[in-house]
């Protein structure tokens, strides 16, 4: 195919995906669908700018800058990719004209270039248009929190699917009930979602006592809350732990929710939080082939103080380097953190059931299990991890035909 000429397919397929309802508007390059109504009744040029004036009484003031940017043309917006081929390299060049056409804007430049918007498209990106978005906010367990339950055959439909990623993202945690008992399950639920994060464990791994193991949840042993792998700089976002067996004694699976109860801390103790939040320590991990360590603080604060990562694994702590005069201040801070996670209060256990999945987010939920007997029976789990990333773009494309 000659690739300057695009087909009348690619073309068919890009006029009907970015804009499914209003024939008379504009092609926006989005796959997104955007409002088709309001339309606009006024629009002016004032001053580097246009003033425009939408139906139901909503107004905006767009730099003409802004809207020679976002031109949505084929020569500004690859016709199959989408993406953005104009460069705001050169001074702007000025609007000379404005029309109206159907209710859409039409702006023509000094240069001759012509550019069209669709009137919704520009109303949901009008500077005080309330921010929308296809992602749940994070919310915080309270004292009666139940994980959503998702059937494990509703996954596979837009709706079940949907219900499981925003339980995920705005809980950190979700649960499966009801899948088949097939090795690499797993791998088949997570890559419907996005290719599987690998780590030094492999891109899938099994969690069941090995005779000569390399790691604390490859033994029978308890297992204290903790978040994986706090001893790479990017840990992986999202475990999804997949249980084929479990009929030995024990093994019940523990959580707390990290960024509940760093708050806690923050409010009975703000120099405990502080000490946590500003101190970095040391996390590593070695074995015969790896020697992978980092050094980040337990709780990690955003320019705002908000809470964005907890990285808590006692296994894996390294050597304490701190000066001196700090480290029995530390220990007094790490232990009441330790204290209040694992308190009944903000934990929850309970036992996975064969075809029953798990999924949370690993860098704000903790999570750990009770020791088990491996003579009572076989206990026999299959982990792999998402990037949080993969797990919001599948919303959004979800989102589109919602
Ligand atoms: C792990 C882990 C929990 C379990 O593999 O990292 O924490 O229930 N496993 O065995
Ligand atoms: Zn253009
Ligand atoms: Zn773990």
């Amino acid at each position: 195919m000659n690739s300057t000429v695009p087909s009348p397919d690619i073309l068919t397929a890009h006029l009907d995906t970015a804009n499914p309802v209003d024939p008379h508007a504009p092609v926006m390059a989005e796959l997104m669908p955007f409002p088709a109504a309001p339309l606009l009744c006024e629009a002016r040029i004032d001053n580097e700018a246009i003033e425009l004036y939408w139906e139901d009484g909503e107004r905006a003031r767009l730099p003409s800058v802004w809207l020679r940017d976002h031109c949505p043309c084929t020569t500004c917006r690859h016709l199959q990719t989408r993406e953005r081929l104009f460069i705001p390299l050169d001074e702007p060049v000025p609007p000379i004209e404005v029309q109206l056409e159907a209710g859409h804007l039409q702006l023509r430049w000094a240069d001759g270039h012509l550019s069209q918007f669709a009137a919704g498209w520009l109303y949901q990106r009008r500077p005080e248009a309330p921010a929308e978005s296809a992602l749940p906010p994070r919310k915080p367990w309270c004292e009666s929190f139940t994980p959503v339950r998702v059937a494990h055959a509703d996954i596979f439909t837009p709706r079940g699917e949907t219900a499981w990623l925003e339980a995920l993202l705005r809980d950190g945690l979700v649960l499966l009930d009801g899948g088949p008992l097939a090795d690499e399950e797993v791998s088949r639920i997570a890559e419907r979602i996005g290719p599987q994060r690998p780590t030094n464990f492999g891109a899938r791994f099994d969690v069941r006592s090995k005779p000569n193991p390399n790691n604390a949840a490859y033994t029978s042993i308890g297992l204290a809350l903790h978040t994986d792998l706090p001893n790479w700089r990017q840990p992986p976002d999202i475990q999804l732990l997949y249980c084929l067996q479990n009929e030995a004694e024990g093994g019940e699976s523990l959580f707390a929710d990290g960024f509940q109860v760093a708050e806690t801390l923050r409010q009975q103790a703000p120099e405990h939080f502080r000490l946590l939040s500003e101190l970095a320590i040391d996390f590593r991990f070695q074995d015969e082939t790896q020697d992978i360590a980092t050094r980040a603080p337990i709780i990690e604060c955003d320019a705002n103080g908000e809470v964005v990562e907890i990285r808590f694994n006692n296994w894996i702590r390294d050597t304490l380097r701190l000066p001196a005069e700090q480290m029995a201040a530390w220990y007094r801070a790490y232990r009441h953190f330790w204290t209040l996670l694992h308190s009944p209060r903000y934990q929850i256990d309970f036992a996975l059931a064969p075809g029953g999945m798990v999924a949370f987010d690993n860098r704000r939920v903790l999570h750990g299990r009770r020791a088990f007997d491996p003579n009572t029976g076989a206990r026999h789990l299959q982990g792999t991890y998402l990037d949080r990333d993969m797990l919001e773009s599948r919303l959004r494309v979800l989102a589109r035909n919602s």
